[in-house]
């Protein structure tokens, strides 16, 4: 649990709580290791400093403390700040959270002034201001990787030409698409996961300090100048809500789930790609493990993991909306554990983003082997079917003549080329459909698998990845 150990468990030692004052004797031991946040929360601190700032300025402005004051709490705050970058800050034994961290330190730093920086404010709304900040950067940073992702689908695709392989359904062959369609439709979708990450950022642009423990204050504060400050886009309407709230977090932690679900989708294909049996794929040392027993083994252990991973992912989320359900309005203690959730989910998705992005810029596609598997003359029965509607034939009726000549081709006695040549209503006009490379490129509707369709859908796609980019890195 803790980082720092299992405190003992007398409480001889007391230490110094935020909220000594009504307390008699210290903190338990036990509670203590079973509260404390701060092993995970410390990630926290640049966020947990800039809500600080931001209050501080706020008192000032409110003339709620001097000038001066606020001066000294922002330099112990600049103080603090060096101290947790250069990995210097000295914990100790009471400080339960990242919060209750820096306060202690400013207090020391600054003296008395240091001891107003609490004013107007309750940990309920400092924390929730600090998880708002942190989740407003990374998903931008996650965004940015998928849009990493994206890019290195596009030009995949783009240097895949004319290369097809088959395109499967229930995972069996159905017909030949182009390799740069079957990328680019895993970009889509990782496209709507920016989409989605773009609208929850709605919901969590939104300051939450202000509301104080649940209530706001009797202090003459003004939430919208520090959400000005913070340059959050609104400020909340109703305190309860905003610190008895975690909506944002459980939607954000969807979106990283959707992500999560993409990336184990594409670890899927890749695991079948690069087996013996596809054979379409081949990874690049780098982005590929070996086996400590069998020496010929090459393994695909990112696309493993981002399947695996995966339901890590679904848990965090599912927890989350577990711990949520049920809670009484405003602040409960079991809103610590929106914390961990996020922060692992975050993690794995972007780690993820990363790996899955290295293993395909990386690898080498066997076009050979795609196109083989791609060419089995069954693959252009619908061409067949479709070639008999476009000269009148009904298509239940065409879908049944090619249906015969298949079913016939498959007993073994002659090859579907032929029956089609020899057939009275195809010929040897239909028959040329049951060539190598053809079927791929009769698929010419708008959104299609042929390179008509495709030539554009790269274009399309390209100026949708510009506005993706765009707006993960703001100017
Ligand atoms: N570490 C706590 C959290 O993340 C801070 C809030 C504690 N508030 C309280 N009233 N005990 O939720």
């Amino acid at each position: 649990m803790s980082e720092r150990g299992e405190p003992g468990s007398d409480g001889s030692e007391h230490a110094r709580t935020l909220w000594h004052g009504r307390f008699e004797g210290g903190p338990a031991a036990e509670l203590m290791a079973f509260t404390e946040s701060l092993s995970f929360d410390k990630r926290l601190w640049p966020d947990d400093i800039e809500g600080s700032r931001a209050h501080v300025r706020g008192l000032v402005n409110a003339s709620i403390i001097t000038a001066a004051e606020g001066d000294a709490i922002a330099a112990a705050l600049d103080h603090v700040a060096v101290e947790m970058g250069r990995g210097t800050f000295a914990f100790v034994e009471s400080d339960e959270d990242i919060h209750t961290a820096v306060e202690r330190r400013v207090t020391e730093i600054a003296g008395p002034a240091g001891g107003k920086l609490h004013t107007g404010r309750s940990r309920n709304d400092q924390a929730a201001t600090g998880v708002r900040l942190w989740l407003r950067r990374e998903l931008r940073v996650v965004a940015q990787r998928i849009v990493d992702l994206q890019t290195v689908l596009l030009n995949r695709a783009g240097e895949a030409g004319g290369t097809y392989l088959p395109g499967y359904t229930h995972l069996q062959r159905a017909q030949p698409v182009l390799l740069a369609h079957h990328l680019l439709a895993h970009g889509w979708a990782l496209g709507r996961d920016i989409d989605r990450i773009r609208d929850t950022m709605r919901r969590v642009d939104i300051s939450p300090l202000g509301a104080g423990a649940l209530a706001g204050s009797s202090l003459p504060l003004v939430p919208a100048f520090t959400a000005a400050e913070l340059g959050f886009a609104a400020t909340f309407e109703n305190s309860l809500d905003a610190v008895g709230s975690r909506d944002h977090i459980a939607e954000a932690l969807f979106d990283l789930t959707m992500v999560a679900i993409n990336l184990s989708r594409i670890g899927e294909e890749w695991v079948l790609w690069t087996s013996e049996e596809f054979g379409f794929a081949r990874l690049d040392d780098g982005y590929a493990t070996g086996s400590s027993m069998l020496p010929q083994k090459k393994n695909p252990d990112i696309a493993e993991l981002a399947r695996g991973k995966a339901g890590r992912v679904i848990g965090d989320l599912t927890g989350l909306l577990a711990t949520m359900k049920g809670l009484p309005l405003s602040y409960n203690r079991d809103y610590q554990e929106d914390k961990e959730p996020l922060f692992d989910a975050m993690d794995t998705v972007r780690l993820g983003l990363g790996a899955i992005t290295g293993m395909i810029a990386t690898a080498t596609f066997n076009t050979d082997r795609m196109q083989a598997a791609a060419d089995s003359e069954t693959g252009s029965a619908t061409d067949l079917a479709e070639w008999l509607v476009m000269r009148g034939v009904p298509f239940r009726e065409a879908h049944a003549i090619v249906g015969t000549l298949v079913r016939t081709a498959l007993a073994g006695t002659s090859s579907l080329r032929d029956l089609v040549r020899d057939h009275p209503q195809l010929g040897p006009d239909a028959a040329a459909l049951v060539a190598p490379g053809v079927s791929v490129t009769r698929r010419i509707t708008p959104g299609g698998a042929g390179p008509v369709p495709v030539a554009s859908q790269l274009t399309r796609f390209t100026e949708a990845l510009d506005a993706w980019r765009a707006w993960t890195t703001p100017s």
